[in-house]
């Protein structure tokens, strides 16, 4: 893993450099609200992926960063606008920003970075670029707009699940290494090799995302321990509690009903840990793991292709 902490270290600098210039461009009531979300943390998993899809692929040029960056703007753009859709209160260890600046400067400021992040990937003047990029963002959109729709019917449904968590993230980590191997070469084979590893890394971020949530406090990962469950989502480790806990499909009911209180939930999430159900939801996201490491085969040898692989394996065993 020394190397893939490396590589963040030196491309991290280069990365926050371009996102506060870009930011500070912005008009005056988005501004703030960019910067503090975008300038007050995150891993930066997209845009280290982005440009080490490019490296992997030969891609020698010193102008990665707007496009990583723009991977990155949109990550965020979704997050503060998923934080409105969730009622979250905190967001990379601060008071979410809806609640910082109010819904109105929010909304905007992702509107804006949404922006932003296309018209930097315009700027290389590629096509596929831009398709991919907005791929993504539709992608990512109809991820959300399904688990809407989903928390309002609750149903136990595993492949429901499955579809939602392509949709809201792997589809945009997909994106981000696509648009790194797009960027290196018009190769489509190539781009798509890139493309796999990123959706089943995604797909394994999420599951890794969601076990967190029911194992990992908030003072480690940044949002508060519980709060799926709170916000009625029906993730991978609650949905292996319903099919196999004997008074799953009550609990089910008073999720449907919206019954459940903080005692309530709070067991809940004791015996989602405790029964092993957070671990069983790791080991599921270990098999897309894999997944994504033999998809790196079909790319030249390089140490960028290993450090792909340390990524996978970060993703798996992150604990934040
Ligand atoms: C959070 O993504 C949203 C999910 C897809 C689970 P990250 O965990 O990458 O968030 P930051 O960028 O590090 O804050
Ligand atoms: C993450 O979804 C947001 C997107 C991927 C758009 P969640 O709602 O599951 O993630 P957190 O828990 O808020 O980070
Ligand atoms: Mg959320
Ligand atoms: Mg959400």
């Amino acid at each position: 893993m020394n190397d893939l902490l490396a590589y963040f270290e030196q491309e991290l600098p280069v990365i926050n450099a371009f996102l506060e210039v870009e930011t500070g461009k912005l008009d005056g009531l988005v501004r703030d609200v960019a910067r503090y979300v975008l300038l007050g943390g995150g891993k930066r998993i997209r845009p280290v992926l982005t440009i080490l899809s490019a490296r992997a692929l030969g891609y020698p040029g010193d102008d990665v960063a707007p496009l990583a960056c723009a991977l990155e703007m949109l990550h965020s753009a979704t997050l503060i606008h998923d934080d409105i859709l969730d009622g979250a209160e905190t967001r990379r260890r601060k008071t979410a920003a809806h609640l910082t600046f109010g819904a109105t400067e929010t909304i905007l400021a992702g509107d804006a970075l949404l922006a932003l992040a296309n018209r930097l990937g315009a700027g290389y003047d590629i096509p596929r670029i831009n398709y991919l990029l907005a791929e993504g963002i539709m992608a990512t959109a109809a991820g959300e707009i399904r688990e809407i729709a989903h928390v309002a019917e609750a149903r136990a449904d595993r492949g429901v699940y499955l579809e939602i968590i392509i949709g809201k993230t792997a589809r945009l980590i997909e994106t981000a290494c696509r648009c790194g191997a797009a960027l290196a070469s018009p190769e489509r084979e190539l781009e798509d090799a890139a493309g796999t590893y990123g959706l089943n890394v995604g797909v394994a971020f999420q599951l890794v995302d969601d076990a967190l949530d029911y194992i990992s406090p908030e003072s480690v990962t940044g949002k508060p321990e519980g709060g799926d469950l709170r916000e009625g989502k029906l993730t991978w480790p609650l949905l292996l509690f319903l099919e196999e806990e004997p008074d799953g499909s009550e609990v089910l009911a008073r999720i449907r009903e919206k019954s459940l209180d903080e005692a309530a939930r709070r067991e809940i999430v004791a015996r989602v840990r405790d029964k092993g159900y957070a671990d069983r939801t790791r080991a599921e996201a270990a098999r897309y793991v894999g997944e994504a490491k033999r998809a790196l085969a079909a790319l030249p040898g390089s140490r960028e292709r290993e450090i792909l692989v340390q990524a996978a394996d970060f993703v798996l065993a992150r604990r934040k």
